[in-house]
């Protein structure tokens, strides 16, 4: 049994792009239909109320495109909108704070785990449920880290401003002795090298991104959904603003150069 229908991804821009990279990676035959909702970026300051709103019409555009599961790429719209999409939509919807919440639980041996994330990721405080539904007994110490996406997509991914920013950022966290770092925030996995210098080589950095499309392949198998053409799939790219600018910045993130079309009905 195959099923042709394309994995659906969203996210507030552009970072996505690292999610949908680890689905080509780890699901090479699935068709991805990807939505960058660029006119409306960046979520990490938004409320609870709009994200959710913004994640609704993003699904919607998805829908359309006959998507057989959801991945909610955005971190920010993971711990602020996934509860509520899954009430609204039937198909399968996955978001990024379970996956590398699991992850972090599973690496940890010291129990002491760090996350960073937007501003309202970390105050939504999802990460530390997802971990405490898991195991008890888990020192959670979280940091926002704002200025990280600008800095990624103007390409500083290693510089001294990039070190300076990422050692006042991580200053308290050093002090915490964690062992695993969630990098929870599309961006993050951009600026590993940075991040894992300043932490050091003791602290294992987790990758929401990986653990997430490790899970849609587990959904997809387990359903019976799988695309077996041992073809390889095709991507799709619809943004609601500036196609241009986010072609530009893809070939940061996903190392070519892509197509990409704006999404009618959206984001007006
Ligand atoms: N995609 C967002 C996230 O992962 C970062 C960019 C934004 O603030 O919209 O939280």
């Amino acid at each position: 049994m195959t099923d042709p229908r394309p994995i659906g991804i969203f996210d507030s821009g552009v970072g996505g792009l690292t999610v949908a990279s680890r689905v080509g990676e780890i699901l090479p035959s699935e068709h991805i239909v990807y939505f960058g909702d660029t006119a409306r970026v960046p979520y990490g300051t938004k409320s609870k109320e709009t994200v959710t709103r913004f994640s609704v019409e993003n699904v919607e555009f998805l829908m359309r495109h006959d998507v057989k599961l959801i991945i909610v790429a955005c971190n920010t719209a993971s711990s602020l909108g996934l509860e509520f999409l899954k009430r609204c939509f039937r198909v399968p919807i996955l978001g990024v704070i379970e996956p590398g919440a699991r992850a972090a639980a599973r690496y940890t041996r010291t129990n002491r785990i760090g996350v960073i994330g937007t501003s309202a990721t970390i105050a939504s405080g999802a990460y530390e449920k997802a971990i405490a539904k898991l195991r008890s007994g888990k020192y959670i110490f979280s940091q926002s880290c704002p200025l990280f996406v600008p800095i990624v997509e103007e390409g500083w991914l290693d510089t001294r401003i990039t070190r300076d920013i990422a050692s006042i950022y991580l200053k308290g966290l050093r002090a915490k002795n964690i062992d695993t770092l969630i990098l929870g925030c599309t961006h993050y996995p951009l600026l590993k090298n940075v991040i894992g210098e300043v932490m050091g080589k003791s602290v294992r950095l987790v990758d929401s991104a990986e653990e997430v499309a490790r899970e849609a392949r587990g959904i997809l198998e387990a359903s019976g959904l799988l695309n077996n053409s041992g073809r390889p799939g095709k991507q799709k790219f619809f943004v609601s603003d500036e196609p241009p600018r986010f072609i530009k910045m893809a070939k940061r993130f996903l190392r070519r150069r892509i197509k990409c079309v704006k999404a009618d009905g959206i984001a007006r």
